[in-house]
């Protein structure tokens, strides 16, 4: 490999559904760069010399991704605002001997509904799940001046901590951050609903109940972070309204964000060009 080629690679455990590699190889195709972009299985105790391999080989930059980003965000030298409150690191960048570390995962998500024509200034906002993802995309919803932001958790009390540790910045937002219990919103209603769990995986099953769908408002919105099928909070929510997503927008998003980071060149690429070239099967 030409040692001017810049080196690239995704780190995570598992990895192998990674779409990292093709999707930055579509957009450095489209702004005609080239680069080497591989994805690598790392194993979360060794991840510090993991890393300092990744330094000696030359790589320019990493994506990390679960369940690496908080191992990431403890290594860096330098932290993003958006990284440092999130307290998670998807976009690595070896510059000068420092480690740059910054998470794109929210403005992933906030870029794919502004391309959903999705609004959510002055809109009220429940956030399902109080784990790394649903902290990782709360500093870029709380930037959409939002009006209200529900958090609920299966494990309320990780919600509660988590509005407490965002209070500050969501009062200089002027966001309300609230903490709802899980299946209890009488007299409440929403423009977005947003799963940030990973009940799926887990379980298969939805993490809120259907009766929570009632409380989306007419042309509501619902968002599944998981991509790549149809999970069942999505066909619930399907039942009330036909703005359902699933998560693979945000992670051509948040993808394009961080090529920004390395090239400073913003890709153009459409989801629905990642979805065709990733060859998983159509679920809709
Ligand atoms: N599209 C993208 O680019 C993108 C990016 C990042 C993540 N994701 C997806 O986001 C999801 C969440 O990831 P994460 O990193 O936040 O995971 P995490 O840190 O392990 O948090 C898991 C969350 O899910 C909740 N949960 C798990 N099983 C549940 C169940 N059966 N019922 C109700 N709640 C349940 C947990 O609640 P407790 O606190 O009660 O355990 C917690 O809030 C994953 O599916 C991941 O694939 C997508």
């Amino acid at each position: 490999m030409n040692k001017l080629i810049k080196k690239f690679a995704v780190l995570g455990h598992p990895i192998s559904h990674s779409l990292s590699p093709q999707i930055h190889s579509l957009f450095a195709k489209e702004l005609s760069i080239i680069l080497e972009y591989k994805k690598f299985d790392i194993n979360q105790d060794k991840f510090d010399e993991h890393l300092k391999n990744f330094i000696k080989k030359g790589f320019y930059g990493l994506n990390i991704t679960l369940p690496l980003k908080n191992s990431a965000f403890k290594i860096c030298s330098e932290l993003s605002e958006r990284a440092s409150l999130c307290k998670s690191v998807n976009t690595i960048t070896f510059l000068d001997n420092k480690i740059l570390g910054d998470t794109t995962d929210g403005i992933g998500i906030v870029n794919d509904l502004k391309n959903k024509a999705i609004n959510l200034e002055n809109k009220n906002i429940l956030l399902v799940g109080a784990g790394g993802s649903a902290n990782g995309i709360l500093y870029d919803l709380i930037q959409t001046k939002a009006k209200r932001i529900f958090i609920t958790n299966r494990t309320l009390s990780k919600a509660v901590e988590m509005k407490e540790y965002w209070g500050k910045f969501s009062n200089k937002n002027q966001v309300i951050l609230k903490v709802v219990e899980l299946n209890s919103f009488s007299n409440l209603n929403f423009d977005l609903i947003i799963n940030a769990t990973s009940s799926f995986l887990t379980n298969g099953e939805s993490p809120i109940s259907n009766n929570v769908f009632n409380h989306l408002n007419d042309g509501g919105a619902c968002y599944e972070l998981m991509y790549g099928q149809e999970t069942p909070f999505m066909k619930e929510a399907s039942n009330k309204t036909n703005l359902v997503f699933d998560g693979l927008g945000m992670l051509v998003e948040q993808a394009a964000e961080s090529f920004y980071i390395w090239h400073n060149l913003k890709p153009k690429i459409k989801n629905v060009e990642i979805f065709n070239s990733s060859g998983f099967e159509s679920f809709r």
